[in-house]
């Protein structure tokens, strides 16, 4: 079965080709944060109009690359949420529209089973049962994973994302959006000791976190360095990225060890634009040899949004027979408990 994938619910325009037998075809990705940049976020309408702009031109780029005619999609996929509702808006109508046109089905896929599922898209998959961490700029849980959509919440964030702190902390050193990639950078020339930061909730027992008490101190260390306006040092910027940096993924890699010795299981996936993160995933590669288990993840350009894991998770759904009626239908907030299992 091969399928038209389509992920609008934010800041990107991915679109991709996905083939059950050949893989995937093509994955192209037209990212707004330029757009956006001068007004320190995402801005809702903007992100909608661009999305209007860039689907179309992008879906022909991207069927011309998978070397796929429109009589050979069978399938269209969307992100129906969680988003931006305007910016899902974009992408359902399109999807919907086109499958109407193309005489095949379409399926709204939830964007976190799409990042759950885009290790699947690599070789050497986990097998279920797992535990899987997502970790994006609007997410941070633990699921346990029984299967495509058997899906367990066991932990989640109070407050902040582990990417929005990303985000927040570049945002307070003076670094552009997304503020992930940047931080990671400048904390490689960085002394994480120069500062004891807190790992927010890894003394209470349960597996939520919490990162907006990491951010103040962050802030207040930052104002503590900055006394009577002075700025900031390159070197200690680069200590307080290091150092805000080793906390997030001692906080993360401590909950993932709970998880998973928690439920017993030895495979952990994760998932999510964090996930893109290199010490994070050498951290968590060190834990799990101890636990004599494995870490799954994605390439860097899967792990952030993207059209692929948005084609790959409608394919599974379709290829069960799922698929939406004729209505268009978008979700800003969908619990990924309430997605039905696809057995
Ligand atoms: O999954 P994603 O692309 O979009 C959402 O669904 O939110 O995640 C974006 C988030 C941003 O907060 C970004 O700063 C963070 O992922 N991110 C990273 C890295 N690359 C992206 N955070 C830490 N290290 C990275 N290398
Ligand atoms: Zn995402």
């Amino acid at each position: 079965m091969r399928v038209l994938g389509i992920e609008t619910s934010c800041d990107e325009t991915g679109v991709a080709v996905y083939d059950s037998e050949g893989g995937l075809l093509a994955n192209i990705l037209y990212s707004q944060v330029e757009l956006h940049a001068e007004y320190g976020g995402v801005v809702p309408e903007l992100a909608s109009r661009d999305h209007i702009r860039k689907t179309l031109p992008l879906i022909r780029q991207a069927l011309d690359e998978a070397g796929t005619s429109a009589g050979q999609v069978d399938g269209v996929a969307y992100t129906a949420g969680p988003g931006l509702v305007g910016a899902l808006m974009v992408g359902a109508t399109v999807s919907r529209s086109l499958a109407y046109a193309w005489s095949v089905p379409a399926v709204g896929v939830h964007h976190m089973e799409g990042h759950l599922l885009a290790p699947m898209l690599e070789h050497d998959p986990p097998q279920f049962p797992f535990i899987a961490l997502l970790v994006s700029g609007g997410h941070t849980q633990l699921v346990h994973v029984a299967g495509i959509g058997r899906y367990r919440l066991l932990g989640e964030s109070l407050d902040d994302a582990a990417g929005e702190a990303f985000d927040k902390t570049a945002k307070m050193l003076g670094l552009p959006y997304p503020g992930g990639p940047q931080i990671a950078k400048l904390a490689l020339e960085g002394n994480a000791g120069r500062y004891d930061f807190p790992r927010p909730m890894t003394r209470k027992p349960g597996l939520d976190f919490s990162f907006s008490g990491l951010k103040t101190y962050t802030r207040n260390t930052i104002i503590d360095a900055s006394q009577g306006g002075v700025p900031l040092d390159a070197a200690t910027r680069a200590d307080i990225a290091a150092a805000f940096e080793e906390a997030v993924v001692d906080t993360l890699v401590l909950k993932c060890r709970r998880a998973l010795k928690q439920t017993g299981l030895k495979q952990l996936l994760i998932a999510g634009g964090v996930s893109a993160n290199t010490r994070l995933r050498q951290s968590l590669g060190q834990m799990l040899r101890k636990l004599d288990g494995q870490v799954y993840y994605a390439r860097p350009e899967l792990c952030t949004d993207n059209g692929a894991m948005i084609a790959y998770a409608g394919c599974q759904r379709l290829q069960a027979g799922q698929h939406e009626g004729l209505a268009i239908d978008v979700r800003a907030r969908w619990p990924l408990s309430e997605l039905s299992a696809v057995e």
